[in-house]
């Protein structure tokens, strides 16, 4: 058995959840229920993001404290995530005093080794909103691809990382002014002499491919210093005064930190006394993190290196996906096209898009188009259609016959055998966040087993001679779809739970190859409905 800790990129505070936190969060979520439905111990946390720019300008446009954002944002974001059956062991937010404590210590410990530095810079100004802008509210032409509309610190084109003054053509997410430079004293940590260690992490840690050669490029890249202060008006820690007087922690500073201070109070409140055997160095213990690709830079040269200073394990290794596109198109405010949770939950419902982002979750980090028309042809002709309809095809041959018993007998034990071999193959897809592999599977057990109710026609089966057969074919079909619905159960669980009570027994992963024999099934509600085609032309 193994112990895991999971977590997925804290949410700001400032916003509702949309699609791109639900991919990240529902790949994180299958996952994990896969995980524990084979028997591992599996921790799963996360957080709010608390501060930053964005939380002090969302402050003063509706009058109301920060304090009470993140506390209203808090209840909302849970909401949010539990009406996509994504239930977190804790979840917390960044504004807490454990994770002021790490923010200090943090420092202090960079301090101790003389990696701290004063330096005055030039910084983009918003005169408009009168606010130094964060990277991700400046927007611009890449200075190294020159691709246009790209953040002040990152092309989302060419993967590059440089300083926002790079930026060609430089303007203000925020009132879409143009910036200008002005000077500003900051703190910088010196992150230079990490690079070996960091090269060895990267090379040994458990790691896409594509995520490995991105963060040695990063490293090639010449970073000498990071900035870890901002200025007022910034919704924050305080730096300690003997260090830069009237400044902030960057929010990257305590988030990241975050995850460690969330499982410190997640331990606190439970009574767990593992909180050093998981972040101590040699752990046995795993951590993975599930991020988006634009926040890898992040999460695999800065938070490894913060880890290092603080004596602390890194992760196991990092999941990184890529962006939603809605149709094609990116999603953004600016275009209007972004789709939130509650938005979504207006028109569809949660296990629909978590059966449509399972058919292209990959181990890759390409970008997932959710394109609504293959939405609606996917669930209702491949999902409802070729699976959900089995259940109540056969069902009735069961109620009107047999009084919802089961027979003691299979009709053909290898052809159910068939089913139950491939659970090894689809473990391992799972496990190697493979999804669209276990849908493309299942997708096959589906026309296969399709095809033998349509060749043995259980409709023309004689009630004189054949009626046991009816039975016992009956029976197989029903303990196959049960097979395949232990397959699915990390991925549609709401409709998994209807499919539990419809087949009277749990859906177990161990329970594999015991078929339920003269067991008594209940009767059969529908189990989900087809998804409405003209909701696309009101969404
Ligand atoms: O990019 C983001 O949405 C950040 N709030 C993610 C932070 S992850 C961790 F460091 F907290
Ligand atoms: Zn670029």
């Amino acid at each position: 058995m193994k112990n895991i800790l999971v977590t997925c990129a804290f949410p700001y505070s400032n916003g509702l959840l949309h699609l791109g936190h639900l991919l990240e969060h529902i790949q994180a979520d299958i996952w994990v229920r896969f995980n524990r439905m084979i028997g591992n111990k599996v921790y799963f946390l996360c957080s709010d993001d608390s501060h930053g720019t964005a939380i002090i300008l969302e402050s003063k446009k509706l009058g109301i404290s920060p304090e009470d954002i993140i506390s209203n944002m808090y209840l909302k974001h849970k909401n949010q995530f539990e009406k996509f059956n994504i239930f977190h062991d804790f979840y917390f937010n960044t504004n807490n005093r454990i994770n002021y404590f790490y923010s200090l210590l943090l420092l202090n410990n960079f301090n101790f080794k003389k990696l701290l530095n004063k330096k005055v810079i030039n910084q983009f100004f918003d005169k408009k909103k009168n606010i130094f802008l964060p990277d991700r509210l400046l927007r611009g032409i890449c200075p190294r691809c020159y691709k246009k509309d790209q953040y002040g610190d990152f092309c989302e084109n060419c993967n590059s990382i440089y300083n926002s003054y790079e930026l060609i053509n430089p303007i203000s997410y925020l009132s879409n002014t143009v910036p200008v430079l002005r000077k500003s004293e900051h703190l910088f940590v010196n992150i230079n002499i990490f690079k070996k260690k960091i090269y060895k992490w990267i090379c040994v840690s458990f790691l896409q491919d594509e995520v490995r050669n991105q963060l040695i490029k990063f490293l090639d890249y010449k970073f000498d210093f990071w900035n870890i202060s901002r200025d007022y008006p910034y919704f924050g820690f305080k730096i300690s005064n003997k260090y830069i007087e009237n400044k902030y922690f960057y929010v990257w500073w305590d988030a990241l930190l975050g995850y460690i201070s969330t499982f410190k109070y997640f331990c606190n409140k439970n009574g767990f006394i593992f909180f050093n055997d998981f972040w101590k160095e040699n752990s046995n213990f795993e951590i993975y993190h599930f991020i988006g690709k634009d926040i890898l830079y992040f999460h695999g040269i800065l938070w490894p290196i913060m880890l290092d200073i603080l004596k602390f394990r890194k992760p196991s290794g990092l999941i990184v996906h890529g962006h939603v596109l809605l149709n094609k198109m990116k999603m953004s405010k600016s275009l209007g096209n972004f789709v939130s949770v509650d938005k979504w939950l207006k028109y569809f419902d949660s296990d629909s898009l978590r059966y449509y982002f399972s058919t292209k979750l990959s181990y890759k980090i390409n970008d997932i188009n959710l394109c609504l028309n293959d939405f609606i042809k996917t669930i209702n002709s491949d999902f409802i259609n070729k699976f959900i309809n089995i259940a109540s095809r056969i069902y009735f041959f069961i109620n009107k016959y047999f009084n919802n018993f089961l027979s003691k007998k299979m009709w053909n034990i290898n052809f159910y055998n068939f089913f139950i071999s491939k659970s090894d193959l689809i473990s391992n897809y799972f496990l190697n966040f493979d999804y669209y592999k276990v849908i493309f599977e299942i997708n096959i057990f589906f026309d296969i087993l399709n095809k033998c109710i349509n060749e043995e026609k259980p409709w023309n089966m004689n009630l004189n001679f054949e009626r046991n057969k009816l039975h016992c074919f009956c029976t197989t079909i029903l303990n196959i779809f049960r097979v395949i619905s232990i397959y699915l159960l990390p991925i549609v669980p709401n409709i998994c739970n209807k499919i539990e009570k419809f087949l009277n027994c749990k859906l177990i992963w161990k329970n594999l190859n015991i078929p339920i024999l003269n067991h008594r099934i209940l009767n059969y509600s529908i189990l989900y409905k087809k998804l409405d085609k003209s909701f696309i032309y009101n969404f």
